[in-house]
């Protein structure tokens, strides 16, 4: 059984932010969130986040089942903030330290962590640094055994040449944390409650204290600042795009990818430049996504061509379909095989069938079109009277002129034609020819009015 303690009281004063440091994003999610999931992943069964700066907010965006916040009114030091925990964690649980501003921590280095504590032994991660200003430097002894942390502030000269640093990130037995927590003291330069003292009280009492690494260091850098936010986002990207190209996808530029959520991707599907893939979005196999696309929590199925600068939210786009560019389709947009949806197109809650097309300039919404419908530039289903929304139903094969209104409710049977810019109001029966404007009028030989004099 592993219980988490996750440290997040702390104000993130170089954030310059009214939002809590650790309610800050990576790739769209909370700090905190992307420690919480990892270490779920791992299966921890319950997290203890110590909350203080910010307390209320925190708790607010991070709240689950598996979560329980203990409140730390006062900053007085990491063991201080783990000591706010005692009595909630099991003592036959291994408990996992973690930062809520340390975001990028991966399960299987928490796993490697975990694994190395039992009745006898507690564990640490640690990372070599060349330049280890400012960590707590890890102590061995001539045998080699962790026997302590010292922090920067209270390091010796010699100590300071040390290069194994501690991350913070450790592993201990409940029972042994229970017992260790309440002699930590303050007596040191900065007059905190040291969490890294129970180091040398673990080793004092015949511990062994086990060491892991990290399999790359940025799992273990935190975020204090804006420009380290950003660093990581970027590291964060890199990795995603990394495992996707290793599935078999081809990114154009895996330095100009944003993905905030999970992309599923088929066989030989492309990704041009800049696109953005929020919540979770589901690509076939052949799938084509050209440059500057933003796509949310979206199916697309397999052989779609999506042309540059289309935005899509939460819809699913059929095989074969030709999207964009510059087209947009939101919430319930589904469309059938082989549609095609152009330029300046917006649908929205409507279906489209198989082979249907609205090529350009038209608002489709609160819709189903059947299969084989053409739809001229410019047409708008009005499905809003300011109160309410009604349907537009238009079966097979129908063909709509440029520049129509479809005044909502309303039905086209199969096969009816509209004229071009016409305002349709009511119903039209199957194979029937619907025109709605008013009839053209020639005057010959019209003389234009002369400008008049000044
Ligand atoms: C700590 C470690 C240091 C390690 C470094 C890695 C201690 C004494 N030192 O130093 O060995 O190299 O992390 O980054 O643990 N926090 C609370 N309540 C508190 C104090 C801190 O919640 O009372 C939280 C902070 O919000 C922060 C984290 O704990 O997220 C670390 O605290 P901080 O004081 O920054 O520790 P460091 O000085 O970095
Ligand atoms: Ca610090």
């Amino acid at each position: 059984m592993i219980h988490t303690v996750i440290l997040a009281a702390g104000k993130g004063t170089r954030m310059r932010s009214d939002i809590p440091k650790v309610l800050h994003a990576l790739a769209g999610k909370s700090f905190i969130q992307h420690v919480i999931d990892s270490a779920s992943e791992l299966g921890a069964e319950k997290h203890f986040v110590v909350v203080g700066h910010g307390a209320d907010q925190v708790k607010q965006n991070t709240a689950s089942a598996e979560v329980c916040f203990v409140e730390q009114n006062e900053q007085l030091g990491t063991g201080h903030a783990v000591q706010q925990v005692m009595p909630y964690f099991s003592e036959d649980a291994v408990v996992l330290i973690l930062y809520g501003d340390v975001p990028l921590i991966q399960s299987k280095t928490l796993h490697t962590l975990t694994s190395l504590v039992d009745n006898s032994s507690m564990a640490l991660l640690t990372v070599n640094m060349e330049q280890p200003e400012g960590y707590g430097r890890i102590v061995r002894d001539e045998q080699d055994n962790v026997c302590g942390i010292v922090e920067q502030k209270d390091a010796s000269e010699i100590q300071k040449t040390i290069t194994e640093v501690n991350t913070g990130v450790m592993a201990i037995r409940g029972a042994d944390l229970k017992r260790w927590l309440p002699m930590l003291k303050n007596d040191n330069a900065q007059k905190e409650f040291y969490l890294t003292d129970i180091v040398s009280i673990a080793s004092n009492e015949g511990k062994e204290v086990r060491t892991a690494q990290p399999s790359s260091v940025y799992e273990t850098l935190g975020v204090n600042d804006r420009r380290q936010q950003a660093a990581l986002e970027r590291i964060y990207q890199k990795q995603l795009a990394h495992g996707l190209m290793e599935q078999g996808l081809t990114l154009l530029d895996p330095a100009r990818f944003d993905c905030r959520g999970v992309v599923r991707v088929g066989k030989d599907c492309v990704v041009d430049v800049n696109c953005v893939f929020e919540g979770e979005v589901i690509l076939g196999d052949g799938v084509y996504v050209g440059p500057n696309c933003h796509i949310k929590d979206s199916k697309i199925a397999s052989g779609v061509n999506i042309k540059s600068h289309t935005v899509i939210d939460q819809a699913t786009v059929g095989a074969g379909a030709v999207v964009g560019p510059f087209a947009r389709l939101r919430p319930d947009a589904e469309l059938g095989k082989n549609t095609k949806v152009g330029n300046f197109v917006e649908i929205k809650k409507a279906t489209l069938g198989e082979n249907s097309k609205v090529n350009h300039l038209s608002y489709v919404g609160d819709a189903s079109l059947g299969a084989d419908v053409n739809i001229g530039a410019g047409t708008i289903t009005c499905n809003y009277d300011g109160k309410n929304k009604f349907k537009t139903q238009i079966g097979d094969g129908v063909f709509v002129g440029s520049n129509t209104a479809l005044v909502a409710p309303i039905a086209l049977g199969a096969n009816v034609t509209v004229a071009a810019g016409s305002v349709i109001t009511t119903d039209v029966k199957d194979d029937a020819l619907a025109v709605a404007r008013s009839r053209q009028r020639n005057i010959e030989s019209w003389v234009r009015p002369p400008k008049a004099e000044q």
